[in-house]
């Protein structure tokens, strides 16, 4: 697995002290009592939920949806669908939507939209990886952001190539030689 890496990009300390942090400051943007609905992202977040859900001083409770726009490929195909819908209400609680990374935004967009519609009492975004030179839509708004990254193929952490590297601890760029 590590010979199809170029180089590691984010060590696991550098992940953990981040993820404390945003803990940190997500527990701050909430009075102590909120009902908070953490919704993962499936299924390259669920690492990265896992950690910071340990980080966050306020009840939370866990729900998943799965939406796709990648298949097997690199390059997002711009069209999002449900695969998986959340199993809760979330009307009138206080929803925060975890995500591993942010390219094109387009997902972001399209799962703020759709969960828009349920009436929660408010919407906050976080996400571990941000890639902002790869912004398509400009219509989304991200709270907390643990790291910008380059346009590079980033695994690990729960992100994936063709669903493989997820369990690797820290962020690494993929070799371009392993995806083409
Ligand atoms: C990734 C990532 C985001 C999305 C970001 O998911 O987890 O959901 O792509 O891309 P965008 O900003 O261009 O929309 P992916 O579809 O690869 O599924 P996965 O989480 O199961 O790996």
């Amino acid at each position: 697995m590590e010979q199809d890496l170029k180089k590691i990009l984010i060590d696991e300390k550098q992940i953990m002290e981040r993820v404390q942090e945003l803990g940190r400051e997500i527990s701050s943007q909430y009075p102590p009592e909120t009902d908070l609905i953490m919704v993962c992202i499936l299924r390259g977040a669920v690492v990265f939920l896992s950690d910071l859900a340990r980080s966050i001083d306020r009840p939370v409770t866990f729900d998943f949806m799965e939406v796709s726009s990648y298949g097997e490929g690199t390059e997002s195909t711009g069209v999002v669908r449900i695969i998986k819908d959340l199993g809760e209400n979330i009307q009138g609680r206080h929803v925060l939507i975890v995500e591993d990374i942010i390219d094109t935004g387009q997902t972001l967009k399209y799962v703020v939209d759709v969960l828009k519609t349920r009436k929660p009492a408010s919407i906050k975004t976080v996400t571990l990886l941000d890639k902002p030179e790869r912004r398509v839509t400009k219509q989304i708004k991200v709270d907390f952001n643990g790291f910008e990254v380059p346009d590079e193929f980033v695994v690990g952490y729960g992100l994936d190539y063709a669903q493989k590297y997820r369990n690797l601890p820290y962020i690494a760029v993929l070799k371009p030689e392993a995806y083409s």
